[in-house]
């Protein structure tokens, strides 16, 4: 009897906002695991204010990747339902650091228990990238110091309009 081809779809949430290296080698990675990888980047309804738009923030990330696999899509309400309505059965996840752990070990459980089918998978981060925060290089920039090597060069200038208009 002939195997049956099952394509597997993978999700790789977050805010991206911006997106940084770090984010970047997980998704060159965690492409190579699955059939297609959607990178689904959420609407902060109720967190802090983005820095940047969902739409910037996925135009960022497709000017950043070159992979045939990957899409850039957005997403509010419940993650697992957004994976589910795709098709996807894996959601990924990076972690970079003990501290990472045990909100990321709770967020998984969670939609565990809301949708069971859904499996979460973590990838450890590139230890070239495993100190890189999104929130950190927000930091960075905003009080003068050198981002260049943290995020893609694309992010690299958005940031320094942003921060630094009229210095590249
Ligand atoms: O990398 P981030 O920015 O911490 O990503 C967090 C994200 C987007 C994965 C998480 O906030 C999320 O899944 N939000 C959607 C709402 C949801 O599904 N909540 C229930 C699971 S805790």
């Amino acid at each position: 009897m002939a195997p049956v081809l099952r394509k597997i779809f993978g999700i790789y949430p977050g805010s991206f906002d911006p997106l940084t290296n770090g984010h970047l080698d997980l998704i060159e990675r965690a492409s190579r695991l699955v059939d297609t990888l959607i990178v689904a980047v959420l609407h902060n309804e109720g967190k802090e204010t983005p820095l940047f738009s969902v739409e910037e923030r996925m135009d960022l990330i497709r000017a950043s990747l070159n992979l045939p696999n990957v899409e850039v899509d957005a997403f509010d309400g419940l993650l697992v339902d957004f994976a589910s309505h795709k098709g996807a059965t894996v959601i990924v996840r990076g972690i970079r650091a003990i501290s990472d752990y045990e909100y990321e070990l709770q967020m998984a459980l969670m939609n565990r228990r809301l949708r069971p089918e859904i499996e979460t998978v973590f990838l450890m981060a590139g230890e070239a990238y495993s100190f890189i925060s999104s929130r950190m290089v927000k930091e960075v920039i905003r009080l003068g110091g050198r981002i260049d090597e943290l995020v893609p060069p694309m992010v690299a200038s958005r940031l320094k309009d942003h921060f630094q208009p009229g210095k590249q």
